[in-house]
């Protein structure tokens, strides 16, 4: 285990105007699609684990499941889905949250987390951390114990992470300023 010498922007595509106009989007699906690239992005974030020990990583619907189960299965640990509201079967918890370009509602089976289980949050990506955010709360109010955050990228001019607690790690793996 040690650190990159790979530029994981090598594999981020630029499309401006998506999903709306004024919006820059950071494509991460070529990341996804290169074995070297994608087995290198999950491979950092594993180095993440290993600092912080999460009993079970947390991944938020639907890009934050690849990162999370890819990262779940190296890690040996268990997945568990934060989801879009409707569509866990179980009781749930739930929670209202606005992200960069629209509102919605994120949700987690209330009996996921037992009690005081050690929970990574993960997603693709960290924008204006919304999302992150109300994914933290659903997680505390779960019974979990939140040990940090894992992202493959962060927009940090919108200042995200000033979003999120700061007393665990939050590490992105690439960074536009
Ligand atoms: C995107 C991204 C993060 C969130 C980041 O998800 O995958 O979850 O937005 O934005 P924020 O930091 O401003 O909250 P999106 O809602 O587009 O859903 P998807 O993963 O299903 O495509
Ligand atoms: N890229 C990917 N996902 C996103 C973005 C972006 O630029 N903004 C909000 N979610």
């Amino acid at each position: 285990s040690s650190p990159s010498s790979i530029d994981l922007r090598t594999w981020v595509r630029d499309i401006p105007d998506f999903p709306k106009p004024g919006i820059l989007f950071r494509d991460l699906t070529p990341l996804m699609r290169d074995p070297e690239g994608w087995g290198e992005a999950i491979r950092l974030l594993g180095l993440l684990c290993e600092r912080v020990q999460p009993d079970l990583i947390v991944g938020i619907e639907s890009r934050g499941f690849i990162v999370g189960t890819a990262l779940a299965t190296i890690v040996g640990v268990g997945f568990v889905p934060v989801r879009k509201p409707g569509k866990l079967p179980g009781e749930v918890i739930g929670v209202d949250y606005s992200l960069e370009y629209g509102t919605d509602r994120l949700e987690i089976h209330s009996d996921a987390l037992g009690d005081g289980s050690r929970v990574l949050i993960v997603d693709d990506l960290l924008a204006t951390g919304g999302t992150a955010a109300a994914c933290t709360e659903l997680v505390l109010k779960a019974g979990g114990e939140l040990c940090g955050f894992g992202f493959l990228a962060e927009l940090a001019a919108l200042e995200g992470r000033n979003r999120l607690p700061q007393e665990q790690p939050i590490e992105s793996l690439i960074i536009y300023s």
